[in-house]
């Protein structure tokens, strides 16, 4: 009887204990690989950087984050902190930028969400805060010194991926760019979906993306993607494809049926039933109440005529 017991209040105790341990590995300190903690920047901190910068931070981490410089981040466990702090700032831009790409626990990755050059620009505004703060040398870069740059997108059937190749030109002499980076999306209703990781062109130029076994497509199985490159001297450069790499689906016209989002006058059954039941209910009830006034006032003027 006695080890039943002990055995009850141990299965109960085992989960705390590791849900103890676990918040304590949280809290350790975040290692960050030596080589990721010297990288830098490729580009020179710019007021527009920093400006871009902050409508970053405002959309992706003012909600744990805070404002700088007011504390008033979110109370977590492990604490977000303000970014305008000692203990925040005092880590490499190599740091701070691995943390923002890779995340931890409940400080998400923004590897696919944030370009580079986007990571790098919060990171920018970050240090705005830091008045002691110098930016360290750049980083050397084979920055395409082009005339322009194109994407051509290619579909490969049989491995299933999509293959983007950004080809430059220098001097009407056709070149491949190189080391660039190139994120892919599928078009959606709302906002584009990322499709694999972001990429960097190899030495011909191309990066390869992986589609999903199963992608939906429009009525007859074509998806819209877009490619999205970002070469610093070029700044970002969309190409957009349709092409027959997703399954068919039949999905219900807006104005098919009766449905709630449904953008023309048929309103859904249900909601002219109860509403008119609403209306019926209200209105009958009051005729109700008319009624009964109108017999109280006859049953008054029988009661005072047979006075
Ligand atoms: C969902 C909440 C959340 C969002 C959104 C968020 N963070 Fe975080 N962040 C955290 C938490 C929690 C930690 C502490 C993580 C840890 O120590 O494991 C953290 C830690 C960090 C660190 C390391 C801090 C240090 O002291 O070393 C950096 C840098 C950082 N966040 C930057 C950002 C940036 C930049 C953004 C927006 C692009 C962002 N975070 C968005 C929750 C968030």
């Amino acid at each position: 009887m006695k080890r039943r017991i002990m055995i009850k209040y141990l299965t109960i105790l085992i989960p705390f204990v590791f849900l103890y341990i676990n918040s304590y590995s949280q809290t350790e300190e975040w290692i960050v690989p030596k080589e990721k903690k010297e990288v830098v920047s490729t580009f020179n901190f710019t007021d527009e950087n920093i400006k871009s910068g902050e409508s970053l931070y405002q959309k992706n981490c003012l909600s744990c984050h805070g404002n700088p410089t007011k504390g008033n981040f979110a109370p977590l466990q492990p604490s977000p902190g303000d970014p305008a702090s000692e203990k925040f700032q005092n880590q490499s831009d190599g740091s701070m930028f691995y943390k923002i790409t890779e995340g931890r626990v409940l400080m998400p990755q923004f590897k696919n969400i944030l370009s580079e050059k986007e990571r790098w620009e919060v990171v920018a505004f970050i240090r705005s805060f830091n008045k002691n703060y110098v930016q360290p040398a750049l980083a050397k870069i084979d920055e395409f010194k082009g005339d322009a740059v194109n994407i051509e997108i290619i579909f490969d059937k049989e491995n299933r991926q999509l293959i983007a190749k950004a080809i430059g030109t220098v001097k009407e002499k056709i070149e491949p760019v190189k080391k660039a980076e190139m994120v892919l999306f599928a078009k959606r209703y709302f906002g584009n979906m990322q499709i694999d990781e972001s990429k960097r062109t190899n030495e011909e130029g191309m990066a390869f993306f992986r589609l999903p076994e199963e992608l939906p497509g429009n009525d007859s199985g074509y998806v819209e993607f877009i490619v999205r490159l970002n070469e610093s001297s070029f700044g970002d450069i969309q190409k957009t494809a349709l092409i027959h790499a997703g399954l068919p689906k039949n999905m219900e016209k807006l104005t098919d049926q009766r449905a709630m989002w449904n953008i023309t006058r048929k309103a859904p059954v249900w909601l002219l039933i109860s509403y008119f039941g609403g209306v019926l209910f209200v209105w009958s009830f009051i005729v109700y109440i008319l009624l009964q006034l109108y017999k109280l006032r006859k049953i008054g003027s029988e009661v005072t005529n047979n006075e």
